[in-house]
């Protein structure tokens, strides 16, 4: 029997020396969904996105992933400085064993659907803008059309209408490829938009799992006017304004 794709985590908790940071973090992850966790700056998302893409040792509770590939785009994007922009994209196909001509044809296309220039394809990481970096980490990502993406604020340096083109792309792949996301923002705007569930992760006293949002309505079908709505919803929410210390003082 095909064993279930999904990422099941159990009763973790995590510390870097003294400092408590993860305390008891409980989801599951199933197969062709999107889970985001959301919470302030500091409150361990990143940490936890580690963890569960085994980058950090784990060192208390249960993480089982499923997924047959996963890969990652990270939140600063892990360019290789000493490979041009086609080169870094078409890293992971050649880890798959896939020949040299076949992977550049490959990210050449992707490098154009992810908005980035002909001109720009030779160029090296310290010759791109921040937003151009995001693209090609996120394109190396999705190149290799993996089972499981884990990504930790993928858009944050885009401009809006690139941001929403590429988040576009990601929904379209997501009802395409039965792809399921591990998704990392602090804008709820964005968590709305893209996620079957959102979890928030408030940071005091310890990062801990506060409370879980539920969207139904099919992504695709997600309008601004729907995101707009949620949003607003949320940011009344007695716990998001704890969470997130949104009270006037
Ligand atoms: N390798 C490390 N060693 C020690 N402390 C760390 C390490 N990585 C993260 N931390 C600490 O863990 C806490 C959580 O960091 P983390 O990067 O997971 O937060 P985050 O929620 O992703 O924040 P942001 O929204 O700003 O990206 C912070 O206090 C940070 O200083
Ligand atoms: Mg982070």
């Amino acid at each position: 029997m095909e064993r279930l794709e999904e990422l099941v985590v159990k009763n973790v908790s995590h510390s870097f020396g003294f400092d408590d940071i993860l305390k008891d973090i409980n989801f599951k992850l199933e197969k062709g969904k999107v889970l985001s966790i959301v919470g302030p700056s500091g409150g361990g998302k990143t940490t936890l996105l580690h963890l569960c893409a085994h980058l950090l040792d784990l060192e208390e509770g249960q993480i089982q992933n499923n997924f047959k590939s996963s890969s990652y785009a990270f939140q600063e994007a892990r360019l290789l400085p000493w490979k041009n922009v086609i080169d870094n994209i078409s890293l992971g196909l050649k880890a798959k064993g896939i020949k040299r001509e076949e992977r550049e044809k490959e990210a050449r296309k992707i490098a154009l659907e992810f908005g980035l220039d002909k001109d720009d394809f030779e160029k090296f990481p310290k010759d791109l803008s921040g937003g151009m970096k995001q693209r090609v980490s996120f394109a190396r990502a999705m190149v290799t059309k993996p089972s499981l993406l884990f990504l930790d604020e993928p858009f944050s340096a885009l401009d809006i209408g690139l941001k929403k083109e590429l988040q576009m792309m990601l929904i379209k792949t997501i009802e395409k490829e039965n792809l399921s996301v591990l998704f990392i923002t602090h804008d709820l705007m964005e968590a709305i938009k893209l996620s079957d569930e959102v979890l928030l992760l408030k940071a005091e006293p310890v990062g801990h799992i506060v409370k879980t949002f539920t969207y139904t309505l099919p992504q695709i079908l997600r309008d601004d006017e729907f995101v707009y709505d949620q949003t607003a919803k949320l940011l009344l929410n007695r716990t998001i304004i704890e969470t997130f210390e949104l009270e006037l003082k």
